[in-house]
């Protein structure tokens, strides 16, 4: 059966507005982020969902850490929610782009004083020799930034899933679980649906 595109997204906006209506859910927006390295080995990690629309699910990050680096060479990722007090998980799987440089500073400006510094003073995966250094660097950037606005680090920025399969996953009695899974083509809008076994 083919679907009008924006079926997933709609039925994705529902059940985060429910994440994030429900005070029992500490960090609705956090998803585990999957990319794979050189050698083809996987690697998670939590990253915060910023945004979302039909273009996709954007996360922001150091660009230089692991999985910047990881998604330099390979831009295939899985993201996955699990919102346990609604018994619901998402799972996506697409193509990471980045997002435009305009969104990077509009997220980026928005974020808070210290926030902006700790962008600036962490090398996000690089090894520190003593914690010492971390905090002279953020005491170096706070400085540097005295009295003006911080602006984007270079090696900051955001990317965009743009996913080719959307599953939602809901939690049944007796382990009946409901499954359902929209899939498409990367260059294509019309979306299948169909439900799958638990
Ligand atoms: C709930 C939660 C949310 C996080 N959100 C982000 C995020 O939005 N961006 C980010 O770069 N790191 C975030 N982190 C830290 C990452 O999990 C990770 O430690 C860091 O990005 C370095 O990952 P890497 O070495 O694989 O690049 C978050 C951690 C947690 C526990």
């Amino acid at each position: 059966m083919t679907n009008n595109f924006v079926q997933p997204f709609e039925k994705f906006a529902n059940w985060f507005d429910k994440a994030q209506s429900n005070s029992l859910i500490v960090e609705p927006t956090a998803m585990c982020l999957t990319t794979i390295d050189q050698e083809n080995c996987p690697s998670s990690r939590m990253v915060l969902l910023k945004s979302f629309d039909q273009r996709g699910f954007c996360f922001y990050t150091n660009l230089t850490s692991r999985k910047g680096d990881e998604l330099k060479i390979n831009p295939n990722v899985a993201l996955c929610f699990y919102w346990g007090v609604l018994g619901f998980q998402v799972r996506i799987e697409g193509k990471v782009e980045a997002v435009s440089e305009k969104e990077a500073d509009d997220y980026f400006s928005s974020r808070r004083r210290g926030s902006q510094i700790g962008a600036w003073a962490s090398k996000q995966s690089s090894e520190m020799k003593e914690w010492q250094e971390f905090e002279d660097r953020i005491a170096h950037y706070t400085k540097e930034f005295e009295g003006k606005e911080v602006t984007r680090p270079p090696f900051w920025s955001g990317f965009r899933v743009v996913p080719k399969r959307i599953e939602f996953w809901e939690e049944g009695e007796f382990r009946i679980h409901k499954r359902e899974v929209f899939e498409r083509k990367f260059d294509e809008q019309n979306w299948i649906v169909r439900k799958i076994y638990p």
